[in-house]
């Protein structure tokens, strides 16, 4: 018996039964492919739990409803068996050969496109699972890391809030400041020492940034950025717990031991006309670790 490509594509189902399949399929996976693009804007606009879920569930149900039609009704069902006695074909065999070879070339573009729907379907919903991925990177930093909230003339406040004055610290004494409005935010806090009672020079060209003995200093450590929280007034150093690290704070806090690899950034102090101290304006450099430097 000779098998004809009509015989093999239509095994199990006529033409009209075909068409109609490959209709069905098409259409569950363009349904599938559209739930999956709903799914992705709802997640990308916030998302909406329920609306996700059933989005998701169309997708999915999409894909298995077309691929079980595609194996069902248009892939040939065997066993096909061809026995070979009888080669040589009649010219109405010829001729309903060549007929069917027509129609089965646009069948076979037919399928094409099939094929194309689905890795569309299915591109569409692997893409998917890259936006929770995306979303969680948040926003780029930009150079939020360089810097801080201390502005021309910013009040100097204690954790609570309290504004400082000129006469709440003692000789040897040490407080953490933050600018006004900014209390507990931990990249602008500063450690405020006085070391004596009158104005000091840290480097050359700092010569009004500490009045009468008010030195502050970033306290993010530029090792780790561990905070640097204790002051020995007998050396008029400040120590990093973390690892160590010395700073001289009559130098500029020159790192003297350890492994910070360079000063604490100094904040430019003034009194003003009430005897509080303010910024007379931010770091002059990154403050914190090394690395946020680098670009
Ligand atoms: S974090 Fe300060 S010394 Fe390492």
């Amino acid at each position: 018996m000779t098998i004809s490509p009509e015989e093999l594509n239509h095994h199990s189902t006529g033409p009209v039964e075909s068409k109609s399949a490959e209709r069905v399929v098409a259409m569950s996976f363009l349904v599938s492919f559209l739930a999956t693009v709903a799914l992705g804007v709802t997640f990308w606009q916030g998302g909406q739990p329920q609306l996700e879920g059933t989005f998701l569930f169309v997708a999915l149900v999409g894909i298995g409803v077309g691929t079980v039609s595609w194996g069902k009704y248009l892939v040939p069902q065997g066993p096909f068996v061809e026995e070979r006695e009888e080669l040589v074909s009649t010219e109405a065999e010829k001729a309903a050969f060549e007929a069917s070879l027509g129609r089965g070339t646009s069948e076979l573009t037919r399928r094409k496109a099939l094929t194309r729907l689905l890795g569309l379907s299915l591109g569409a919903l692997g893409l998917i699972q890259l936006f929770p991925f995306v979303r969680s990177l948040g926003p780029l930093p930009k150079n939020s890391l360089t810097l801080t909230n201390w502005k021309t003339n910013a009040r100097l406040v204690k954790p609570d809030g309290t504004p400082i004055s000129v006469n709440d610290l003692e000789v040897g004494g040490i407080l953490t400041a933050f600018p006004e409005g900014f209390a507990g935010n931990a990249y602008d806090q500063v450690v405020l020492v006085r070391p004596s009672q009158s104005a000091i020079v840290t480097k050359p060209g700092r010569e009004s940034w500490a009045p009468q003995g008010y030195l502050a200093y970033s306290k993010v450590c530029t090792h780790a950025g561990c905070p640097v929280g204790l002051y020995q007034q007998l050396t008029q150093q400040l120590l990093c717990p973390c690892h160590q690290s010395l700073f001289d704070v009559m130098t500029g806090a020159t790192p003297v031991f350890g492994p910070a690899p360079r000063p604490l950034p100094q904040l430019p102090l003034l009194i003003d006309s009430n005897g509080f101290l303010r910024a007379q304006a931010g770091f002059d450099q990154p403050v914190g670790p090394g690395y946020w430097e680098r670009s």
